[in-house]
């Protein structure tokens, strides 16, 4: 037969159920008030456990009381310490607050700016003109008429949609010289004209050097008496204001199809400082002592001409040099790869 008497206890079951319930409390890593719901709530398991008092015989009670009583007060301790080690674990004081990421220009933002700057304080308004554009305006009217060799130069992305009968097919820009075409017309072929015009280019290259997109700056001044003097002298004037006196800057004779005479102007490296050299090895990064950062010349009369300015009248100097070039160039940086400024590594960017 099944009655529901409850079983009688001793002293010795007691004090062993004491002993897991204090085990229990320990090992329990609930939040705290949860853990003090369960041990000390009241229909927590003190207060079960309590009751059973009544199931012992009438002199174990006493004793059973008294352990009891201390059972209740390690379970206050135990729930007291782990308020302050769980407290501790939340919440370190000392600890400085997570602060949030504060972004910043990109460097080649940084590097327009800069010389944006150094250019308009000498006289030069900025402008803009189109990142796709005529093959008229990026070939034919700087003197590269279709068919010319010259244009192998500039591995352009031509774009898949029809010719435009007057100005033929769109390209991606090779490089910023469209803006001279399009700034003398903008001005109907009336100088003075001082524009730097700088824009993102696109060409089929890819190396520790090139990049399909990259950025070019173009500087044009046409007016009377304009010569090669005025020209040198922009060049010293922004290599002593980007990279800081004592820069040494070169032109070489060179080709292109839009300036008479041409040249290509360097900067001295930074990396081997001018020597090519980087121990017993060739500098990787300019493998001569100096870097190549665009090309300049004086405007060709045809060029002129095809803009419908006056090339008896007047004359005029450009030059295009590819920002991340010019700008991997400064004193402070070792950018030996261009690529890893595309590259989106934040650990790179977020040194600038
Ligand atoms: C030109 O693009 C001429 N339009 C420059 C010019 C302007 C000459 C006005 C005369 C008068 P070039 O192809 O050399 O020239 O390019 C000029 C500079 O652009 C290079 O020296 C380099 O610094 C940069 N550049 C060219 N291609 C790339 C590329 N793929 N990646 C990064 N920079 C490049």
């Amino acid at each position: 037969m099944v009655t529901n008497k409850t079983k009688p206890m001793n002293i010795k079951q007691l004090q062993s159920a004491i002993h897991e319930l204090k085990q229990a409390a320990v090992n329990d890593d609930s939040l705290v008030d949860q853990k003090h719901q369960t041990f000390l709530g009241k229909k927590g398991k003190f207060n079960l456990l309590a009751k059973k008092i009544l199931d012992l015989p009438q002199a174990d009670r006493k004793k059973a009381g008294q352990l009891l009583n201390q059972l209740k007060s390690e379970l206050e301790s135990i729930l007291t310490q782990s308020v302050t080690s769980k407290t501790l674990q939340w919440i370190d004081l000392s600890i400085p607050g997570n602060k949030p990421l504060v972004g910043h220009l990109h460097p080649i933002s940084q590097a327009i700016e800069e010389i944006s700057r150094i250019f308009e304080k000498i006289g030069f308004t900025r402008v803009r003109y189109p990142e796709a554009d005529w093959d008229w305006y990026a070939f034919e009217g700087l003197n590269m008429p279709p068919n010319h060799p010259a244009r192998d130069e500039w591995e352009t992305f031509f774009v898949d949609v029809p010719a435009n009968p007057e100005y033929g097919k769109l390209v991606l820009i090779p490089h910023t010289s469209n803006g001279q075409v399009r700034e003398m017309e903008r001005l109907h072929g009336q100088p003075p004209i001082r524009m730097i015009n700088i824009a993102r280019c696109y060409r089929r290259q890819q190396d520790a050097t090139h990049t399909q997109m990259f950025h070019q700056f173009e500087g044009l001044v046409v007016d009377k008496g304009i010569n090669i003097q005025h020209l040198k002298g922009t060049l010293d004037h922004f290599a002593s204001q980007f990279y800081g006196p004592g820069t040494k800057s070169r032109i070489r004779p060179f080709h292109f199809q839009f300036t008479e005479p041409s040249f290509e102007v360097d900067f001295s490296c930074h990396i081997c400082q001018g020597t090519g050299k980087v121990g017993k090895n060739k500098c990787r990064f300019c493998k001569s002592g100096w870097h190549e950062v665009g090309g300049a010349g004086m405007v060709h009369p045809n060029v002129l001409k095809a803009s419908g300015i006056d090339p008896a009248q007047y004359t005029g100097f450009a030059f295009g040099w590819g920002v991340e070039r010019t700008y991997s160039l400064k004193d402070d940086l070792n950018i030996d790869d261009i690529r890893l400024i595309y590259s989106n590594q934040a650990s790179f960017l977020t040194q600038f």
